[in-house]
């Protein structure tokens, strides 16, 4: 079977995987604070499972797999699966994306399980103003996950920091700094309006041209060539900067021409991108390599041109329906 190459001419070599849509955080962009209907234990993937169409992705030319969640780290035994699935031939990076609380306990064996990098979410340096934005958990937590992190090896950690209008912009110099200082890579995220029906945090929308703003007052800095990681970050140097910085910007300058990625949901579902409805279940093809290739195939047919995000902001009409599935039951 050829390489996953879509209707677009875009090829794809990365899966992201949700071991879980249950999260111990109700970031207020992702979740409501009474949580989801999540999915019974029972209806999830299991590792062996989810080994089994990586093996299939692998087969068919995925190199590169993201672990996400909801909150990956609430999954018993995380390792395991990092171990077996970096015992598949041709898999050759696996990432995290955490929101870090639970990480300080584990880095260091997801570490020795085989696991390449890690992404962690702060989306502010205050602890009054997390309570108010994750609803649950600690900052105090995410500070000390993200310094075990780096103590078990991990590099380069990625800080991924949603930005809300009048809320946490007022940090972005904060956030400028700490990549000044520290050897970290402070990624600025756009605000995506995913399967929210009555949405009222598009208000909050930020574009991005505020942080090059901030940057470009205080430091000199220097866009960067080529991508750390595979994802759709635009990557800034800071002169004489311990990090570095990037802007992720899915509504006001999509990315969607270099879409190298598929995903699979806790339930079982491949979700060729994460704003349509359009999924396949791969549960029927469980224990047929072949059958399970072919999913990949198929989801290669149905995957769209790109998201509408701009449009569902503007609440203007949608060429098809987007996804019910709120950003935690796909994992970002
Ligand atoms: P790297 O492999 O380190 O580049 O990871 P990444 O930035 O792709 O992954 P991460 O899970 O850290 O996601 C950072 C932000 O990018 C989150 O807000 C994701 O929702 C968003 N994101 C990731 N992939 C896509 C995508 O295909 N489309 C859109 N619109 N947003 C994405
Ligand atoms: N818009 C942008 N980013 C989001 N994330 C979760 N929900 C949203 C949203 N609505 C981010 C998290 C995490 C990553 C998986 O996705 O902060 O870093
Ligand atoms: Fe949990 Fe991540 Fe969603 Fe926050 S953004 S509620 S940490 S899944």
């Amino acid at each position: 079977m050829e390489a996953l190459k879509d209707r677009f001419g875009r090829t794809h070599n990365y899966l992201r995987i949700s071991v879980t849509d249950r999260c111990n955080l109700r970031c207020v962009y992702c979740m409501p604070e009474e949580g989801v209907a999540f999915t019974e234990a029972s209806h999830l993937l299991t590792y062996d499972q989810i080994a089994e169409v990586v093996e299939a992705g692998a087969s068919l030319g995925i190199t590169k797999l993201r672990i996400t969640g909801g909150e990956p780290l609430v999954r018993p035994d995380l390792p395991k699966l990092i171990a077996r699935l970096s015992a598949i031939p041709g898999i050759e990076d696996i990432a995290l994306t955490t929101n870090g609380v639970f990480l300080a306990k584990q880095a260091q064996a997801l570490k020795e399980a085989g696991l390449t990098r890690v992404n962690i979410s702060l989306d502010t340096l205050d602890p009054g103003r997390f309570a108010f934005i994750a609803r649950r958990g600690e900052l105090r937590r995410v500070l000390e996950g993200i310094e075990a992190a780096a103590e078990a090896g991990f590099h380069p950690i990625k800080l991924n920091c949603v930005l809300l209008k009048n809320v946490n912009e007022d940090e972005i110099a904060e956030f400028l700094r700490m990549a000044y200082e520290k050897p970290l890579h402070v990624r600025f995220i756009e605000y995506m309006p995913i399967g929210h029906a009555d949405d009222n945090w598009r208000n909050h929308y930020l574009p991005l041209s505020r942080v090059l703003d901030i940057a470009g007052e205080r430091y000199t800095i220097a866009r960067r060539e080529g991508v750390i990681g595979n994802g759709p970050s635009e990557d800034w140097e800071i002169e004489g900067g311990a990090g570095s910085f990037g802007l992720i910007h899915p509504i006001s300058d999509h990315f969607c021409k270099s879409c190298n990625r598929l995903r699979l949901t806790a339930d079982g579902n491949l979700k060729p991108c994460l704003y349509w409805m359009d999924e396949l279940n791969v549960k029927g093809a469980l224990g047929n390599h072949a059958a399970m290739q072919e999913m990949f195939a198929k989801a290669m047919d149905i995957k769209p041109e790109n998201h509408e995000m701009a449009a569902k902001l503007a609440d203007t009409a949608l060429s098809h329906v987007p996804t019910e599935r709120r950003m935690s039951q796909i994992g970002g």
